[in-house]
């Protein structure tokens, strides 16, 4: 007898992706194949013993990921995780913002029952597709008692959705969770936990976020960008941003967070003028740590584009 009913949701990316030549992992075309027809390509499914159902929640190249597509999907999250025979949630998506989708999903619906995003380097035509175990262990990860949160599952390894960060563009193993290290391993379709499951992140005005991007649906989103340290940099990009009516700025800052003068004054006349400013750093590892006199809020150890997310919920926040 079937016992736990996992949903899968398809979003596109390489898993579904498809090439003309099965020797070609470059000349591909992301989201070409449907849900349905990736889980019926995996008979292996079947010996899970859990039952499965699909569905298709959008068809991108997640580079052109956008937040009606996320509204979307977080609903259909929702939707599932509401009925009480769902155990969990797979979601198959591209690896390009994989992380943004899970810190998003993580921040507005914090939920009590696992959530597994997985993806693949390899499209779906590839002579070694790497998508099929991925979808495995990410099946095994939703329907583990116990498990909640928002996660990641590439190459064996489970990442929560707080620290996930795609770190290389060609590895099978692409993903990493930097100093906080993995939430554990998936092994022959067991899992070896090292860390507690997710729950949401405690930022400064992102709490309580639960249902502001559900409700904000009818409206247009706040617009964040995100603005680098560099050599040279001269503020000017962060001048004409504000001119342009820009609400919030990330600034992936150098090393600390550290600012080149020049780019530290524009953003100061900025929040002057009402741009909400968050500082994160450029670096892969690490976080900026704060002190006495800062002038900008830290991102508190959200990378750049995670601070972005963070930072539209937050001007959301009518509280
Ligand atoms: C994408 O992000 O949709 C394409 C790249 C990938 O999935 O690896």
């Amino acid at each position: 007898m079937k016992s736990k009913k996992i949903v899968i949701l398809g979003t596109g990316g390489t898993i579904a992706g498809t090439a003309a030549d099965a020797g070609d992992s470059l000349g591909y075309t992301a989201a070409q194949v449907g849900i349905e027809q990736l889980v019926a390509a995996l008979p292996a499914l079947a010996a899970t013993g859990c039952e499965l159902l699909s569905e298709q929640v959008a068809q991108i190249d997640s580079k052109d990921m956008d937040v009606a597509i996320w509204h979307a999907l977080a609903r259909r999250v929702a939707h599932w995780l509401a009925q009480d025979e769902v155990q969990g949630v797979v979601i198959t998506h591209g690896t390009d913002t994989l992380e943004e989708t899970a810190f998003f999903l993580q921040a507005v619906l914090d939920p009590a029952k696992p959530v597994v995003l997985t993806c693949a380097m390899r499209p779906a035509t590839a002579l070694a597709p790497d998508g099929p175990q991925n979808v495995l262990d990410a099946v095994a990860v939703a329907s583990q008692a116990g498990a909640r949160g928002v996660a990641a599952v590439c190459a064996g390894v489970i990442h929560g959705a707080m620290d996930v960060q795609k770190v290389h563009t060609y590895r099978l193993d692409a993903f990493s969770s930097g100093d906080a290290g993995p939430l554990g391993y998936v092994e022959a379709g067991r899992l070896r936990l090292l860390r507690n499951w997710p729950s949401a992140p405690v930022l400064n005005g992102v709490l309580a976020i639960k249902n502001i991007a559900f409700d904000a649906i009818h409206r247009p989103w706040p617009r964040v960008e995100i603005v680098m340290n560099h050599a040279g940099a001269d503020g000017r990009a962060v001048r004409a941003l504000a001119a342009d009516g820009v609400q919030g700025l990330v600034v992936a800052g150098t090393g600390n967070g550290t600012l080149h003068h020049a780019l530290e004054a524009a953003l100061l006349q900025a929040q002057t003028q009402g741009v909400r400013v968050v500082r994160a750093t450029r670096c892969l590892e690490g976080r900026v740590l704060p002190h006495a006199g800062d002038v900008f809020a830290d991102s508190q150890g959200l990378s750049p584009v995670k601070a972005r997310v963070a930072l539209m919920l937050a001007l959301m926040d009518p509280a």
